[in-house]
């Protein structure tokens, strides 16, 4: 068989079993992509031509039943996840990185930026993708990235060394800025968790996969912040960045619902973008 046929028959397997996506892929074409090219160990631009062995086969049949029975996304079934055009490392111990904040990186954040940052802080880091991003954006800066999860940790100092930036980007344990008291920083990015528990129960199966996504021992910030359940997670980093003296200039993402616009903090600005933005 060759590789074009072997696409089209995952693509309608994939269409068939009404799968969630928002994993790196919205629709079943792109998802056989990811799933057979990647898979393959090929690159998404390669000749669709070839002949596949029974081997390829065997290995995308294995990864598709995954996908299709346990609803696993296809970025935990390859430990692979694709942001602003890099492939990072992921399992289930983070997020699959997704961050609208990923483009406006590539776009050294014009507007909002006018000099070159030299101190970034990268505020629940997960997998440490827009530490790593942030870094690449600038070359001259020194990036923290930080979050209270060591698992999560784990995986960002994977990628920290994935793409050679041990130099420059330096891991933080901390509970928002609980660890980084009286730090200067002249940009702080942050995609905080925006899903509050009772909403992750509602949500595919797809979206409960990771560990970050099972409900927490205690509540989020998010869940703990003064505007109840659903109250926007910017107010509480704002909160937070006053009480811990950090001064930067922010810039906060959320994909939920949010009616915070644009914010003047006490040092800065703290601009909330939202997908409906985007
Ligand atoms: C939505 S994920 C974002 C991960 C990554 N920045 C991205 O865009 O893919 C949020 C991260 O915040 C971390 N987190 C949750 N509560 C936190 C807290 N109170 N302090 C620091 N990090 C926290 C979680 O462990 C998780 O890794």
């Amino acid at each position: 068989m060759k590789l074009q046929e072997l696409l089209r028959q995952t693509e309608r397997r994939l269409a068939a079993a009404r799968l969630h996506y928002g994993h790196g892929t919205d629709n079943p074409r792109d998802e056989a992509a990811y799933l057979v090219l990647r898979g393959l160990g090929l690159a998404f631009e390669c000749d669709l031509e070839i002949e596949i062995t029974k081997l390829q086969s065997n290995r995308v049949e294995r990864l598709l039943r995954k996908r299709l029975h346990d609803r696993i996304p296809v970025a935990y079934l390859l430990n692979e996840a694709w942001l602003g055009g890099l492939p990072f490392y992921v399992d289930r111990r983070v997020i699959v990185p997704r961050s609208h904040l990923a483009e406006l990186l590539q776009l050294r954040l014009r507007p909002w930026l006018r000099r070159p940052p030299r101190r970034i802080l990268d505020l629940c880091t997960g997998s440490g993708c827009l530490a790593v991003l942030a870094a690449k954006a600038f070359p001259g800066a020194a990036v923290d990235a930080t979050d209270v999860s060591a698992a999560a940790l784990a995986v960002a100092a994977i990628n920290v060394k994935k793409f050679k930036l041990m130099q420059r980007i330096r891991l933080v344990r901390s509970e928002l800025f609980s660890a980084l008291q009286n730090r200067r920083y002249d940009l702080i990015v942050s995609n905080p968790p925006y899903v509050t528990t009772a909403s992750l129960r509602r949500l595919p199966p797809e979206y409960r996969y990771s560990s970050f996504s099972r409900p927490p021992e205690r509540p989020s910030f998010l869940e703990r912040g003064p505007r109840g359940p659903e109250g926007n997670d910017e107010h509480a980093l704002a909160r937070g960045e006053r009480q811990a003296g950090i001064r930067s200039s922010m810039l906060g993402c959320a994909a939920g619902r949010s009616n915070l616009g644009k914010q003047a903090s006490r040092h800065g600005d703290v601009v909330e973008v939202s997908k409906n933005v985007l």
